[in-house]
């Protein structure tokens, strides 16, 4: 939530500056941010985020890209970031890496899309589709995490290196971490490859295909729970 904080407090800041007020000095305890409180209902979030300037992903995005799904979803899978096409819709995984994701959840899973959550770490598009810098990641994370509450998944696919790293705060490749059951207070993280990854490289989806497996068996063995 720090980086959050401090880019509110800055805006806050540039806008008393244009209005006229001049710096002064202040007792370090009176820059103390109050915590910055996110709305407690998926749609109030929706359009906050909508309106997030935080970052500078926000001057070239056409559209923001939040999330879809059910909201109570048992099962969510976290990106890294809107694609061209995702950033034209405004909706998560519709380009070539998402139809692959589709594929996924509907042949391995035996789910419809729309049963589970789709999410991304930042929600707008980094330009050329590099990776989203950690500044953007970490500005952008505390949304992420809210939609997490909010949807209270019992298990998190992360796609990718980057999805596991910002969610997990843990920097272990990929190649080492992904298919494993990473216990949290709230959730099981599982990761595994990114689709577009997939696509390059088809010899690495007997891996993700296990990896969809395990949890497959974990949402069944968990139904009652
Ligand atoms: N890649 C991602 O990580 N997320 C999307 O929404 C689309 C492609």
């Amino acid at each position: 939530m720090r980086n959050l904080h401090n880019a509110l407090l800055l805006k806050q800041l540039q806008v008393l500056k244009d209005l006229g007020y001049q710096y002064t000095d202040i007792t370090p305890s009176d820059l103390e941010p109050e915590p910055v409180q996110l709305p407690d209902d998926l749609e109030s979030l929706r359009q906050m985020v909508e309106k997030c300037h935080l970052c500078d992903l926000s001057k070239s995005r056409h559209k923001v890209v939040f999330g879809e799904g059910n909201p109570k979803a048992d099962l969510m899978f976290v990106g890294e970031g809107p694609g061209a096409t995702e950033d034209s819709t405004g909706r998560p995984f519709v380009g070539r890496a998402g139809e692959l994701l589709n594929k996924m959840i509907e042949n391995v899973l035996f789910l419809k899309r729309e049963e589970v959550y789709i999410a991304n770490i930042v929600k707008c598009r980094p330009p050329g589709n590099r990776v989203p810098t950690p500044t953007e990641a970490f500005t952008c994370r505390p949304y992420l995490l809210k939609q997490i509450e909010l949807i209270a998944p019992k298990i998190i696919m992360t796609l990718g290196a980057t999805a596991y790293r910002y969610l997990s705060n843990d920097e272990t490749p990929i190649s080492r971490v992904r298919g494993h059951i990473i216990r949290t207070e709230k959730y099981l993280i599982v990761p595994t490859f990114h689709p577009s990854y997939l696509l390059r490289n088809p010899s690495a989806k007997k891996q993700a295909w296990e990896d969809l497996i395990k949890v497959k068996d974990l949402l069944e063995n968990s139904a009652d729970n």
